[in-house]
């Protein structure tokens, strides 16, 4: 159906745009006082628009980094605000959405795009797949225990919310980003965590682990509870340690906060050793987790190349249906990629080469679910090796 044009958005469209998206989430509308914060989140260019009568879906990205294997930051599309009218649904609006902004990308060199998905089923026919995941953590307070051996910390500094506002972008940006997955935290992303901020009935505390040199992580979090009668639950909304003693000193500031009987970190990477910490290691639980950040290779020879490869080259045979100039056959190892003549060892579409580029999934699981084939009887172990991502792969910032 094409009785509706899609065409980049107009700053003065922002609003409208911004509360097409938030109907379509089931957010309220923005209120008069939250619009410049919506205005300081939209990247001018990057905002497209599905029109018939009048607006009927959006798409938006902002221009960051990804951190790939091997430590390299790679431009990426941080691909948000994607909603449709409901009257609107099931007739291709988001598909179309999806292909223009892709094809966008694609003709400015743009390697990779990515995305926090609200449901499971909408992006894997875009080429976009689970490149990291993540557990849910939560910790009963008062059985958690540090063990003797886990470092004492440093000094403690607490922020007013003013003060995070206007300290956090550049503590964050002075933490390393050497793990897979971490990205860039662009002027267009600090907006959105300072309007959750300040619209709160509960503002988060931030506090900032201080060492030898400097700041060495931070963590954001809020006390919910309802009433003086039901538990309270210390919610972890952020949290980065850039060392073991920053780790350390600001959970033991969290595990001292009084009257909190449960303390709820969402989002973790998988090999965070939260359950070490205490001398009875069940007092922390993994209490769910799933998909963090969805991938998708815009330009699959360039990413590729970006990332960094042990063990034996293999040759994977590509297959993308949206963006066809990827398809192909590809040599990938350790000393490079190239377009290759031999014949496939892999073959598998671009969502599924999403899933392994981060390592977060091993070539041999996504044989095993039939998301790739495989030519011979080692190939699956070869591109294990190949892919393999160490430690695992994180994004933790959600956009
Ligand atoms: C998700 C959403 C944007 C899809 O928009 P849409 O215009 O209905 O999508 P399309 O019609 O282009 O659908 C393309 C395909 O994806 C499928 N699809 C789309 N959304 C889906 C969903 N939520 N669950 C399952 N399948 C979905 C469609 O059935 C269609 O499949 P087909 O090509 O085999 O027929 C829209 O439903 C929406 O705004 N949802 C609420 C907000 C939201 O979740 N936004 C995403 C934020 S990350």
């Amino acid at each position: 159906m094409s009785d509706y044009t899609v065409r980049v958005l107009r700053p003065d469209e922002t609003r409208e745009a911004a509360d097409l998206f938030r109907t379509a989430l089931l957010v309220p509308p923005l209120k008069d006082e939250e619009v410049p914060y919506a205005e300081r989140m939209y990247q001018p260019g990057r905002a497209l628009g599905a029109f018939d009568t009048e607006l009927i879906g959006t798409a938006r990205s902002f221009d960051a980094e990804l951190t790939v294997p091997g430590g390299e930051p790679v431009p990426f599309a941080a691909v948000t605000g994607v909603g449709v009218r409901a009257d609107r649904t099931r007739r291709g609006v988001l598909g179309r959405l999806m292909r223009a902004q892709l094809t966008e990308l694609a003709g400015r060199g743009v390697p990779l795009a990515a995305l926090y998905a609200s449901e499971g089923p909408i992006y894997g026919r875009f080429g976009y797949g689970v490149a990291t995941v993540v557990h849910d953590y939560q910790v009963e307070r008062r059985r958690a225990v540090l063990r003797p051996e886990v470092p004492a910390g440093g000094e403690i500094e607490l922020l007013r919310l003013d003060a995070a506002v206007e300290r956090l972008p550049a503590l964050y940006a002075g933490l390393p980003r050497t793990r897979s997955g971490s990205m860039t935290r662009p002027a267009y992303w600090w907006p959105g965590m300072e309007r959750t901020a300040r619209q709160s009935d509960t503002p988060p505390v931030t506090i900032v682990h201080h060492g030898p040199n400097g700041p060495e992580g931070y963590a954001i979090y809020r006390v919910n509870r309802k009433s003086w009668q039901d538990p309270s639950i210390l919610e972890v909304a952020d949290l980065r340690a850039a060392t073991a003693e920053a780790f350390a000193g600001l959970w033991r500031y969290l595990l001292a906060v009084d009257l909190v009987d449960t303390i709820e970190a969402p989002g973790r990477p998988l090999d965070e050793p939260i359950p070490l910490l205490f001398a009875d290691p069940r007092a922390a639980k993994v209490t769910g987790g799933g998909d963090d950040l969805w991938l998708r290779l815009v330009d699959v020879p360039a990413a590729l190349a970006a990332r960094e490869y042990e063990g034996e080259p293999v040759v994977l045979e590509v297959t993308d249906p949206v963006l066809t100039a990827n398809s192909g056959r590809y040599r990938v190892g350790p000393e490079g990629v190239t377009r290759a003549e031999a014949p496939a060892q892999l073959g598998l579409g671009v969502d599924a080469l999403a899933m392994l580029y981060f390592g977060a999934w091993a070539a041999s699981a996504l044989v095993t679910a039939g998301r790739i084939q495989v030519a011979g009887p080692d190939d699956a172990e070869r591109a294990d090796r190949l892919f393999a991502t160490r430690p695992p792969a994180w994004c933790g910032t959600h956009f």
